[in-house]
């Protein structure tokens, strides 16, 4: 039996509570005396609570740490994690030497101070190590049969049998703790928790009434489903949507999923609002790496031993995941690549060579990354065609009547974002597709900034090709999918060329291996497109639909109460939003800005954002840029406009 491990009893109570059935000595200093202890010896370090540039900020630090602080000097932050067997060893003789590495350890959780109790993570992982018997694949077979299974379906795959998404959790939460006197612009107890869409905190985890109520009519743009004119529908069998129905989510749990939100920065509590850079990582993902390295490592898809097949069904199973993650209709059609730059790049050297040439034209938005420029560009290049691209009206929205009017019959491909990184425009990519497709053009739609904000549903949609990295949803770098229709799929070349990707090669000729095999020459990812199925699986337990509409609010009173700072110009105001408030403040270039954040434990992004067409547009070189995940509170956006009040102040005073 797995016994299960709270923050609390980790953290030393002094009633000497069982940790996972080691007792805490009974000199072990409690909570508040290691806290103590602790500020005062960090308090002694040099060099704390400098500040940038001569800025000089007195903000309040509206976040009390759960935890001891760290200290701001990288090294010495060191010393509280690695000698953790040592410490609690010295403390009691009886903890053991040798910690067994697998996830549902309490030992390991507690040394890899990750409070993974709570939030998507109370269901058991699915890559418990039950140890079933494993389904073994013979060597060079040439396609694993991967249809998508329903939720409820038993996995062909060893370690899956015990999967089930359960309801997200109930919530103790009460949202009265986040309207604190350093709220800004936004009513106070029942209206918050309307916005941020969290019930009255009457219920408590043993009450599970309210997961039966009808859900109200969502009131999010990007929760209706897409209307698609069924005189251009050219796709029969559309799936709809899934349920809209949400669900309030208990960020305080959610959070202590992801250890890294523990971090201290600059002596501060982190405040990661760098997503639409990059997202962190809930210990379920961490954990689903640590266990295909511990027990399945192999290469796949080429051995009669055990390890391959384990390691074949995990990669695999995560290709099954991305599918029913982004709606697909088969796991045939998700190719893994490294994310979304690779997978643009595959898609233009494929069957942007096969199908577009000399005169004929590309479009693309002025939203969209250099990833989604670049390749099209150097393509125009190669073959002599031409670039077009949908203007933005002032709030930074496609002018989608501007649309018709850029297609012509050498129009070929229109490539275009879901949501503008830049920005954080949510383009209406079913209305485009519906366009595109009546003059028979083929649409890529690059998911990168949307998949970890909105569900997608690529046949709903009626995407050609859909592109998005694992790194933006919660999942490892170095690991993304790009779906391709099967009709077209079937079509395309070959890329790149190498081993995995045959069925046989001789000096004479090559047989390729069926998509998807035939696009995944050499040894992929494995290990990161299993730590991506682990993510999106987390994402199902939330409920994207529950992230959705937590973010819409969270979206709203960000921008709100960053209206309120004097001489800020938001860069990127359209109605349909998601994630991304850029701005530039008055006074301040955006690094200063950053650097200022940066004492404060707070990460955003200064800088272009590799989208220099779109900042250009709005007469900018730079914003900063503050991007929002599920994981963000209220409190963090009001510590974050403090400061930038701080400056706003300390600007018009010097
Ligand atoms: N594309 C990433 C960003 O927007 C790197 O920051």
């Amino acid at each position: 039996m797995t016994t299960q491990l709270t923050t609390n009893n980790f953290q030393g109570s002094p009633s000497g509570t069982e940790v996972g059935g080691v007792s805490p000595p009974s000199n072990f200093p409690d909570e508040a005396t290691l806290s103590r202890l602790a500020s005062e010896f960090f308090a002694a370090l040099p060099n704390t609570g400098n500040q940038p540039n001569g800025l000089h900020l007195d903000v309040p630090n509206v976040s009390t740490p759960p935890h001891a602080p760290q200290p701001s000097e990288p090294l010495a932050a060191l010393t509280g994690r690695a000698p953790n067997i040592a410490f609690e060893k010295s403390l009691n003789p009886e903890y053991p030497e040798h910690i067994p590495n697998y996830p549902d350890y309490p030992e390991r959780r507690a040394i890899a101070s990750a409070p993974v109790i709570g939030g998507a993570n109370l269901p058991k992982p699915p890559f418990e190590p039950h140890f079933p018997q494993a389904i073994h694949h013979e060597p060079n077979v040439p396609h694993i049969e991967a249809n998508v299974p329903s939720m409820q379906s038993v996995s062909p795959f060893y370690f899956l049998n015990d999967f089930s998404a359960p309801a997200s959790s109930s919530s103790d939460f009460n949202a009265e703790q986040y309207a604190t006197a350093q709220s800004f612009q936004l009513p106070q107890g029942a209206e918050l928790r309307r916005l941020l869409n969290q019930q009255e905190p009457t219920h408590r985890r043993s009450d599970t009434s309210h997961l039966s109520q009808k859900p109200a009519q969502s009131q999010f743009y990007f929760l209706e489903t897409p209307s698609i004119d069924p005189s251009i529908q050219t796709t029969p069998n559309k799936t709809s949507f899934r349920s809209n129905a949400t669900q309030p989510l208990d960020i305080q749990a959610i959070r202590r999923d992801f250890p890294i939100l523990q971090e201290r920065v600059n002596g501060r509590p982190l405040v990661w609002f760098d997503n639409a850079a990059t997202t962190q990582k809930p210990q379920a993902v961490i954990d689903r790496i640590a266990y295909f390295y511990q027990h399945e490592n192999s290469n796949i898809h080429r051995a009669a031993h055990e390890l391959a097949a384990r390691a074949t069904d995990a990669y695999e199973h995560a290709r099954n995941v991305v599918a029913r993650f982004i709606g697909a209709k088969s796991s045939k059609e998700i190719i893994f690549v490294r994310g979304t730059t690779e997978g643009i790049n595959l898609i233009a050297k494929t069957w942007g060579e096969q199908n577009i040439a000399e005169g004929d034209e590309i479009i693309v938005s002025h939203l969209e990354h250099h990833a989604n420029i670049v390749p099209w560009f150097q393509l125009s290049r190669k073959v002599g065609a031409k670039l077009r691209v949908i203007p933005v009206d002032d709030t930074g929205q496609i002018i989608l009547e501007e649309l018709p009017k850029l297609i012509n019959e050498r129009t070929k491909l229109l490539s275009i974002t879901q949501v503008s990184n830049a920005l954080g425009t949510v383009t209406p990519v079913a209305e485009v597709i519906q366009i595109a497709h009546a003059h028979g053009v083929k649409v890529l739609v690059d998911g990168a900034q949307s998949v970890s904000h909105m569900p997608t549903d690529v046949q709903a949609i009626d995407a050609d090709f859909f592109v998005f990295s694992g790194h933006k949803v919660f999942g490892p770098t170095g690991i993304g999918a790009v779906y391709v229709k099967p009709e077209i799929l079937e079509k395309m070349p070959v890329w790149e060329g190498g081993g995995n990707m045959i069925q046989d090669v001789s000096f004479e000729q090559v047989i390729y291996q069926p998509a998807p095999n035939k696009f995944e020459a050499g040894t992929g990812n494995i290990a990161d497109a299993v730590g991506l199925g682990a993510a999106l699986e987390y994402i199902e337990r939330v409920g994207i639909h529950n992230i959705a509409a937590y973010e819409h609010a969270l979206l709203e009173y960000g921008q709100n109460a960053l209206s309120s700072v004097s001489g800020l110009r938001p860069i990127g105001t359209a109605k349909n939003k998601a994630s991304v408030m850029s701005f530039v403040l008055n006074g301040y270039s955006t690094e200063q800005v950053g650097q200022a954040l940066n004492q404060h434990g707070i990460a955003v992004r200064s800088g272009h954002h590799c989208a220099q067409p779109i900042l250009r547009r709005f007469g900018v070189e730079q914003t900063v840029r503050p991007s929002l995940a599920f994981y963000n509170t209220t409190e963090e956006i009001d510590l974050l406009v403090s400061v930038l009040h701080q400056l706003s102040r300390n600007r018009r005073t010097r």
